[in-house]
């Protein structure tokens, strides 16, 4: 760090000095410091690299973790010896971030193991099960063939082809919107805000209105949005169908054909996105508190250590957080959805089910909304031999009680419970991507629209553009307009 981002005088005494010291004579590149590693604050510190075409914008970028390994919810769990992503999992195809990320950083795709029509499903209301797909254990294609028509039949008596075909084109409109995003920087502004840049996709409207009354419009049939809608939000954000639209629309485009991740653990985009951005990295290090101090922000640590740094960046969810901000910020309140994901090697117990043999259990089990029901969904990672490994997601966390009703044996279990993603409340009210009228910028105050791994990366390439395009000292250092360009957004702070 330099000392004279320490001193507090003036910025013209600190101008001064700059202009009369020799080594300084070159305009000062910005330190940059990052809170969070996650796929967020990764991608700043990528996107800051990649479109700083001045060398002399940005100096050095700092990324604390107070963790001890990077990719914050993106993170593998290992149960009984094997791997499996412990927090966001699957990426849709049209996650372009993600997809670039993975070639650029030479990492492989990874595609579920089962085709997505060969996965059985069944929704289960707490007392039986009210839809279930035929499951086929055949090996032999036409079987399997058939078994996938029957299967179709079945979703489209129950739920009806024109309700079924509504929601796809639903998702379908949502997600060419989304696809705005990916506009080159002709097309695409720098957003200052979170609505401003849903407006401009035409995506807002739908995060002020619950997923529910959505698809009550579009024409889904009650039924639809009952089960098969709800037993999704359930599983991709541990909530009902009044969660707001938006969030829910990415959720069901979260189940549909195509899905990938990143083999060996998708938390490998953000290492691999830190190692190549020549970041100085702090693992274990927290931020206790964020101070202005007018030419630049003192940020200072769990370790006792204080940092100076001209643009800060806060790319994780603050709704947990007891960060100090001096002066204070104030941002709408949100709360967070805690998933309980619970992983167990072993075998489910048919008899919980009501059935006789544990090859009639779905290889996913989703749920409705009833109060009486323990958990949102169970499903098989991975067949072993002899037995299985399963996740369970729930609101509340698994009792060994209740783990000892639904399996017959465990061999090993392994619970996390996740602040997930914020518990979505039609009209969405957003913070600030400024979150103070300087150089403080907030990631994920876009995680209000939908939390996902790629809208993450996708607000963190706007607040990278932000913060070069709201750089304070763009004008050379030498020039005589130094005072006049800098001075005034200085002074009124001061
Ligand atoms: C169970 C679960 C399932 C999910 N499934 C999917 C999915 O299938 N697909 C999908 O796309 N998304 C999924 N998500 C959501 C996705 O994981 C997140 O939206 C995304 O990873 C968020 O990334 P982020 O970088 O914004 O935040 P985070 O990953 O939360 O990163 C924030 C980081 O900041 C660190 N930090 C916090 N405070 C401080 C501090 N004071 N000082 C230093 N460091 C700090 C944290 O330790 C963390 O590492 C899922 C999430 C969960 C929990
Ligand atoms: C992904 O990479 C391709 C090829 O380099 C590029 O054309 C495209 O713009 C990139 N997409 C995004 C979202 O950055
Ligand atoms: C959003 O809603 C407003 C007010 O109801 C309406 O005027 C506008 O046309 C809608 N925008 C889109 C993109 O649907
Ligand atoms: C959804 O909201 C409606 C209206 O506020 C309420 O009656 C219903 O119980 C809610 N449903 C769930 C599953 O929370
Ligand atoms: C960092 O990237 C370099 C290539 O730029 C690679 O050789 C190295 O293995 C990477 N290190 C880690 C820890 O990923
Ligand atoms: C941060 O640390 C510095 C140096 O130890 C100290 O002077 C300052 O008061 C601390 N700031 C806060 C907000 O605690």
């Amino acid at each position: 760090m330099n000392n004279h981002h320490r001193q507090t005088a003036p910025f013209v005494f600190f101008s001064i000095l700059f202009l009369l010291h020799p080594s300084h004579a070159q305009p000062h590149p910005h330190t940059v410091c990052i809170i969070g590693s996650g796929i967020g604050g990764a991608s700043v510190a990528h996107f800051l690299r990649l479109y700083s075409d001045d060398p002399q914008s940005i100096g050095q970028i700092t990324i604390f973790e107070r963790n001890g390994v990077v990719g914050g919810r993106m993170a593998t769990v290992t149960i009984a010896g094997e791997t499996f992503e412990a927090g966001g999992s699957i990426l849709h195809p049209k996650n372009y971030h993600a997809s670039n990320y993975t070639d650029y950083l030479n990492l492989q795709v990874k595609k579920p193991n089962h085709a997505d029509d060969s996965l059985s499903l069944g929704i289960w209301d707490g007392h039986k099960f009210i839809y279930r797909t035929l499951n086929s254990n055949s090996k032999l294609p036409i079987i399997q063939r058939f078994v996938s028509i029957a299967n179709s039949i079945k979703l489209l008596v129950r739920y009806g082809v024109f309700s079924l075909l509504r929601m796809d084109s639903f998702v379908e409109v949502m997600l060419n919107k989304f696809l705005r995003y990916y506009e080159g920087f002709e097309a695409r502004p720098v957003f200052e805000s979170v609505e401003g840049m849903l407006k401009w996709a035409g995506l807002y409207n739908l995060t002020t209105r619950t997923l529910g009354d959505e698809l009550v419009e579009a024409g889904l049939s009650s039924l639809l949005i009952q089960e098969l809608v709800t037993v999704i939000t359930r599983i991709n954000y541990g909530q009902s169908v009044n969660m707001s639209g938006l969030a829910g629309a990415v959720s069901l485009a979260g189940s549909g054909g195509g899905l990938w991740s990143v083999e060996g653990g998708n938390w490998q985009m953000a290492a691999g996105l830190i190692n190549r951005s020549d970041v100085d990295l702090h693992l274990q290090e927290e931020i206790e508190s964020i101070s202005y101090m007018g030419d630049f922000y003192e940020l200072n640590s769990t370790k006792g250590k204080s940092y100076s740094c001209q643009v800060t960046v806060v790319a994780t969810p603050l709704d947990e957080l007891d960060i100090l901000f001096n002066p204070r910020i104030s941002i709408p309140p949100r709360k967070l959805q805690h998933t309980h994901a619970t992983f167990v090697r072993g075998l489910l117990n048919p008899g919980y089910f009501g059935l006789k043999v544990l090859s009639d259990i779905p290889e996913l089990v989703g749920t409705i909304e009833s109060d009486d029901l323990p958990f949102s969904s169970i499903s098989i990672l991975k067949q072993h031999e002899k037995d299985m490994t399963y996740k369970i997601f729930s609101r509340e966390p698994m009792t060994d009680a209740l783990l000892d009703d639904i399996f017959s044996s465990r061999v090993e279990t392994i619970k996390i419970n996740w602040g997930a993603y914020p518990h979505y409340e039609a009209p969405e009210r957003y913070a600030p991507f400024i979150l103070d009228n300087n150089h403080l910028y907030y990631v994920n105050a876009f995680e209000n629209a939908a939390s996902s791994m790629e809208t993450s990366a996708v607000s963190a390439e706007n607040i990278a553009r932000l913060i070069l395009s709201r750089l304070p000292d763009k004008v050379d250092k030498n020039s005589p307009n130094l005072k006049s360009g800098d001075s005034s957004d200085m002074h009124s702070e001061l």
